[in-house]
């Protein structure tokens, strides 16, 4: 079988909403590189978009997995529960940050574990207002598009979004905006449009991940805090992108001094099968009542088994050390051939969730066109990368954590080539 004739077939089959970075049909995958139905090999810096930090099928995660499957696959934890479930939720509760008491709940995807977590701030404050960011992004359901702060694809074309969300701008040195023009804009709102006693929660990602990897300053973190404290808002990080060891913490929130009441995550939690959650304070996730959260497959068994073997990996790999390490190594070697391309503007990002950023060669505009010819020509050269950004301007570097030395090293090369091949053409 060759790409081009599936793609073929995918165009007449499949829904175009559904958009495409590569025309790269998977035959199978293991640790940091993919091969392709043709044979060619890729080294992967995608991982599914953050989700397999331990590497595709990580031994450990597949034992895990197969086991599951030969006792059963599925009973509905709301039916018929299973003790893993439970094991998982203790785990997650005493690793989400926040020195208090916490309960999860288990959903299938990231948007779910987003809209889940609205609706325990609503049940909890009884209140209806959502603040959310500015390039922020939180999934392609109703609540998740609406919190989302892009407009293009995200909300184009789906009509009315949710009501009494509010969005405010996030700050980015390198766009001009500061954390106190952040926390000034929420004042703002305060003051003209929206009752802080109405607002039931702030969400941010710590790091903005589709948004172009623009991490949250520490100071803006402090001051929603503060914010939240003092109107009785429930702060919730949306950690779906930004955990399980990508920033050199199992949670990027480990980085701040103040914890978040409620965190959502998917992604990397279960290594590539589809299991999300949401953790919080106890009273807040039991605010809601019996019957109100869950779903068929929300925490499916499956997921539930893979994810005690990702944490396991995370801990037996020290993977959140092998993200800095990792991430240190990619930064210096931006930075060394930014020293030649002045349209990288910046590089980026804790641990291994490191991007860079290209503006045209004066430095002022956004540079989409060349920011996705070294996409197209380091995926010729077998190596996948992913953009993205607000003006589509970013590249992020997003392998799995167990990627190998040597493999690493050779990616590195590809890239740098890549990157000269474009500025030279
Ligand atoms: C921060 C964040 N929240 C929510 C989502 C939505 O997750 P999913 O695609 O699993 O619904 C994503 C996906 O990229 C994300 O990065």
């Amino acid at each position: 079988m060759l790409n081009a004739e599936i793609s073929t077939r995918r165009d007449a089959a499949i829904s175009r909403g559904v958009g495409m970075q590569t025309q790269v049909y998977v035959d199978r995958a293991l640790g940091a590189e993919v091969w392709d139905v043709e044979g060619k090999r890729y080294i992967d810096f995608a991982a599914g978009i953050a989700v397999v930090n331990t590497g595709h099928c990580h031994p450990k995660v597949m034992e895990a997995v197969r086991r599951q499957t030969e006792s059963f696959t599925h009973t509905c934890h709301q039916v018929l529960p299973y003790e893993n479930y439970i094991r998982l939720a203790e785990r997650l509760n005493e690793k989400v940050p926040g020195d208090f008491d916490k309960k999860t709940v288990f959903v299938t995807t990231g948007a779910e574990a987003v809209e889940n977590a609205i609706k325990v701030a609503r049940a909890a404050t009884g209140r209806n207002a959502i603040i959310a960011f500015g390039g922020g992004f939180h999934g392609r359901t109703f609540m998740g598009m609406s919190l989302t702060g892009k407009v293009a694809p995200y909300k184009k074309g789906f009509g009315a979004m949710m009501p009494d969300v509010f969005h405010v701008p996030f700050p980015v040195d390198l766009h001009g905006v500061s954390t106190a023009d952040a926390l000034a804009g929420i004042e703002k709102l305060f003051k003209a449009d929206l009752d802080p006693d109405r607002v039931a929660a702030i969400i941010l990602e710590p790091v903005q991940g589709e948004g172009g990897f623009y991490p949250a300053p520490a100071d803006l973190m402090r001051g929603l805090r503060k914010l939240c404290d003092a109107h009785g808002i429930l702060l919730i990080a949306d950690e779906v992108q930004t955990g399980f060891a990508r920033t050199g913490h199992l949670f990027a929130m480990e980085g701040y001094d103040v914890a978040a009441d409620i965190t959502t995550m998917a992604k990397g939690l279960a290594g590539g099968l589809p299991l999300a959650a949401l953790t919080g304070r106890a009273e807040v996730m039991d605010a809601a009542a019996p019957g109100g959260l869950g779903g068929t497959y929300g925490g499916n068994p499956l997921g539930i088994a893979a994810a005690h073997a990702v944490l396991d990996v995370i801990e037996e790999e020290d993977l959140c050390n092998r993200a800095n390490e990792l991430g240190s190594r990619l930064k210096q070697r931006l930075n060394a051939i930014r020293s030649r391309v002045p349209e990288m503007v910046d590089v980026r990002g804790p641990g291994f969730m490191i991007a860079a950023e290209f503006n045209t060669a004066d430095g002022k505009a956004p540079n989409p066109e060349m920011t996705n010819a070294i996409r197209a020509e380091a995926l010729s050269r077998g190596l996948v990368l992913l953009t993205c950004g607000v003006y589509g301007n970013v590249i992020r570097f997003l392998a799995p954590l167990t990627i190998p030395d040597a493999i690493f090293a050779e990616a590195l090369d590809i890239l740098e080539a890549s990157i000269d091949a474009v500025k030279g053409a």
